[in-house]
């Protein structure tokens, strides 16, 4: 019994001499546990007298508590240091300088295409998608492009491997999804006496053999549909010229059709705006002629409609298609289209 206290100074000292919680449970068993110090002087109480029992019973307790008190200080500490050690490793020096978020921006080719979705639709036409994988069918069957149009032909077209027969490529122009819409649209309303007028633009990427600093193999085309039972040549130009001055800023700036040949147009048309640099005088960007080529169009074929199940004889309908990419260029200043797909940031970040 009279070792008591040297029980719980040594408790205390085993406590701590140890440095991690680990070891501190096996120090506290060696005194408190079954087979502990204490335990033993507990489990010889019994033999005692009733008072010296009592008594020692008391004191043997008391020892207890303190030992307890004890391991519970020393817990504390180890548990400190433990998140003091942490804060020192995780410390964070609110004196550095930030490091900034990078700022990113859209290609100037998005940038044109978003430009141009969002004129057209504020007056009303709807932006349609396709696939850029087409089929022979939608790329040129229904767009009543022969069997022996150059475009056809390897030297202008990817084709895809595979046993598609004839074999599926890359879509050559946006014109497909004129076919695609149609047919989901008559389908649409094959029960209603009247098909609601077609309005659509149908931006997108479209791919030829074809590279040099004007040409890419992959390049953009905005595709523009417009059918209805009472639209003209004029509606188009109404349309286009609206959309070329909103473009560009300038309301100054006039268009013309010049006649030309499509097979999926007839008639058909090439759309020249005035030049945005020299506003029809004539310099070297417009080749002194004052006019800038736009756009294709003509009024859809009726063979096209056709084969879209939509009757010639009833709508008449009018397409164009447009180069988003060297309209890029003319509103940026841009003088070689393969800056835009080098990835260079001197040049994407001047759009930022
Ligand atoms: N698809 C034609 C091309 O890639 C462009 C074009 C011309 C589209 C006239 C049209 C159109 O819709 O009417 O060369």
């Amino acid at each position: 019994m009279q070792d008591l206290d040297k029980i719980v100074a040594e408790a205390a000292a085993a406590f701590d001499a140890v440095n991690d919680a680990a070891a501190l449970e096996q120090a506290k068993a060696r005194y408190l546990g079954k087979q502990g110090a204490l335990t033993e002087l507990l489990k010889g109480l019994g033999k005692l007298a009733p008072d010296a029992r009592r008594d020692a019973g008391a004191r043997i307790n008391a020892a207890k508590d303190r030992i307890e008190a004890a391991l519970a200080e020393r817990r504390q500490a180890l548990a400190r240091t433990r998140l003091d050690a942490r804060l020192a490793e995780e410390s964070l020096d609110v004196t550095l300088p930030g490091r900034g978020l990078a700022r990113g921006g859209l290609h100037p080719a998005s940038r044109t295409l978003e430009r141009i979705e969002r004129l057209f639709r504020s007056i009303g036409f709807d932006v349609a998608d396709g696939p850029e994988i087409e089929t022979d069918f939608h790329n040129f069957t229904a767009l009543n492009t022969p069997e022996d149009h150059p475009a056809r032909s390897m030297h202008d077209t990817f084709y895809v491997k595979g046993d598609a027969v004839p074999p599926l490529l890359l879509r050559t122009h946006t014109s497909p999804i004129q076919i695609r819409y149609m047919q989901a649209h008559v389908a649409r309303h094959k029960n209603s006496p009247t098909m609601p007028e077609i309005r659509i633009i149908a931006p997108g990427r479209v791919y030829r053999v074809d590279s040099d600093a004007t040409h890419s193999p992959m390049f953009h085309q905005v595709e523009g549909l417009w059918i209805g039972e009472d639209v003209s040549f004029a509606d188009l130009k109404g349309v286009l010229t609206d959309f070329l001055q909103k473009f560009y800023e300038d309301d100054t700036v006039r268009t013309r059709f010049r006649p030309s040949f499509f097979p999926f147009t007839e008639p058909s048309a090439e759309v020249d705006m005035t030049c945005v640099f020299c506003h029809g005088a004539g310099c070297r960007v417009c080749s002194q002629t004052g006019w800038l080529e736009v756009a294709g169009s003509g009024q859809v074929h009726p063979n096209v409609l056709r084969h879209c199940d939509v009757d010639p004889e009833r709508y008449i309908g009018f397409a164009f298609g447009m180069g988003p990419d060297r309209m890029t260029m003319l509103r940026y200043g841009i003088n070689d289209l393969r800056l835009f797909y080098e990835g260079d940031l001197r040049f994407l970040q001047q759009f930022i």
